[in-house]
C-alpha cells in the first residue's frame, strides 16, 4: 500500500514536466511490466535474460530487429509451438489487444528500442 502511494506521488511528479506521447508511453511501460511480472516472467525470468536453453531471452538479442509488432502479438496471444527437443510457450487467450501492445512497449523499451507506444489497433489486426 505505502508502495503504491509512494509511486503514485512520484509518476504525479513525474507526469508534470513530460509531454502527452511520453506519459502515454510511461503508462504503457507500467502497465506491461506489471503484465510481463504475471504472464511471463515465470519462464523469461524478471530480468528478461530467460533461462538456459529452456526459455528464450527477451533481451540482448536480436528479437525486437528480428520480430515485427505484428509477429510479436502472434506469439505473445497464441504461444510458440515446440520444434524438436525442447520447450513449447503456451498461448495467452486472456489477454486483450491493449494488454499486447503494453508488453510489447515494455519489451522494446527493456531492448533500448524507444519508438512511441505500440498500438493497439496494429494488434487488433493480427489476432482475433
Ligand atoms: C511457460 C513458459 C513461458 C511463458 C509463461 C511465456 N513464454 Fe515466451 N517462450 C517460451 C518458450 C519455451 C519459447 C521458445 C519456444 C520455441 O521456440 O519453441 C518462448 C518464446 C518466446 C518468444 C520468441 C523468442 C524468439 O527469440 O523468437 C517471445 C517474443 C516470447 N516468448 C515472449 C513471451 C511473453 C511476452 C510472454 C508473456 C506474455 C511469454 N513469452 C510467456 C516460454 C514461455
Amino acid at each position: 500500500m505505502k508502495n503504491k502511494l509512494l509511486l503514485a506521488a512520484t509518476s504525479m511528479v513525474l507526469m508534470a514536466c513530460m509531454s502527452k506521447e511520453e506519459i502515454l508511453h510511461e503508462q504503457y511501460r507500467v502497465e506491461g511490466l506489471a503484465l510481463y511480472q504475471k504472464n511471463c516472467e515465470n519462464c523469461h525470468q524478471a530480468n528478461g535474460k530467460g533461462f538456459k536453453k529452456l526459455y528464450p531471452a527477451l533481451i540482448n538479442t536480436n528479437l525486437i530487429k528480428r520480430l515485427s509488432d505484428e509477429q510479436l502479438s502472434k506469439i505473445i496471444k497464441y504461444g510458440v509451438k515446440a520444434d524438436a527437443g525442447h520447450e513449447f510457450m503456451p498461448g495467452n487467450n486472456d489477454l486483450q489487444a491493449i494488454e499486447i501492445a503494453e508488453i510489447i512497449t515494455y519489451l522494446k523499451d527493456l531492448n533500448g528500442v524507444k519508438e512511441g507506444i505500440v498500438e493497439q489497433r496494429l494488434v487488433k489486426e493480427v489476432i482475433r
